[in-house]
């Protein structure tokens, strides 16, 4: 049985939204926790604010939504006129340069609204079905905001999906400038820098444990250029050498050029 069925259920908040959380524990075939007394290690909750995601037990976190319009991703909208965020310059976005991109590890999409905000038409992939539909509702209500609405339905679009598939059968037209991933890093230590978001996504999907195949599929999809969050200490992704290299105090960009050549070269 897959580890995702065995570790979370879909509940609602209030009886009115029962039939909206049945019909979303059939779409991705996890059980339906009716009575609230089940035991699993994580909930996926329909509430009248949108779905969230919720650790159980004692000394649990809060639940985690994803919504654009408040909290970090606003700072981060707000001011992406004036700070250069390291991950923007990684990217290449500079002067009138607005690549293409596909994020092809979305997660909470944080990253992904970022660039969106900076200009950039962005393309997100995301395999794990509960973060995808996450990420999906957050889309939908941002897609409603007015403030935010006509940036979110124009420049952000999502797919569910493994990049390790969808690289092999992307057509040549709908190939980006640039592929943006940042997998799972295994955390040995348990510290409490850890942001809650993380802990709760890492109960979720674990680690990306085939995220050493991921580079050299961006390389046969990527025109431009190929980007790799990793934490600051890591090493780079196994595969190729980074061009270049971006840091900040927690983390790295590692940027790959793509030359013609060697990107033939692997297909
Ligand atoms: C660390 S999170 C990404 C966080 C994201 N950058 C953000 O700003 O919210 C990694 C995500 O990549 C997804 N992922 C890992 N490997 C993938 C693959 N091969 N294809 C699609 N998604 C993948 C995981 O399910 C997880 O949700």
């Amino acid at each position: 049985m897959p580890k995702t069925i065995t570790m979370i259920a879909v509940a609602a908040e209030t009886p009115e939204l029962a039939d909206k959380a049945a019909e979303l524990a059939a779409r991705l075939e996890i059980p339906l926790d009716e009575t609230g007394s089940a035991d699993y290690p994580l909930l996926l909750e329909v509430t009248v604010e949108g779905l969230q995601l919720r650790r159980t037990g004692p000394g649990a976190p809060g639940p985690i939504r994803i919504d654009f319009t408040s909290g970090r991703a606003e700072y981060r909208r707000r001011h992406s006129k004036g700070r250069k965020e390291t991950l923007v310059r990684a990217m290449g976005i500079k002067g009138k340069l607005r690549p293409t991109v596909l994020d092809g590890t979305a997660g909470l999409g944080r990253d992904a609204f970022v660039l969106a905000c900076r200009g950039c038409k962005v393309e997100m992939l995301e395999r794990n079905p509960v973060i995808a539909a996450l990420l999906e509702d957050g889309l939908r209500r941002a897609g409603a905001d007015p403030e935010i609405g006509p940036l979110v339905r124009e420049r952000m679009s999502l797919s569910k999906g493994d990049i390790l598939l969808e690289a092999t059968r992307m057509e040549e037209e709908r190939r980006p400038e640039v592929v943006y991933l940042d997998p799972m890093y295994p955390h040995r230590n348990k510290s409490a820098l850890v942001k809650k978001e993380m802990r709760i996504l890492r109960t979720l999907v674990g680690d990306d444990e085939d995220s050493d195949r991921l580079l050299s599929a961006a390389l046969t999809v990527a025109t431009k250029r190929v980007v790799v969050k990793r934490p600051a200490a890591a090493t780079p992704l196994p595969g190729a050498k980074p061009d270049l290299d971006f840091k900040t105090k927690s983390h790295r960009f590692d940027v790959y050029f793509i030359r013609e050549q060697s990107r033939s070269g692997q297909k």
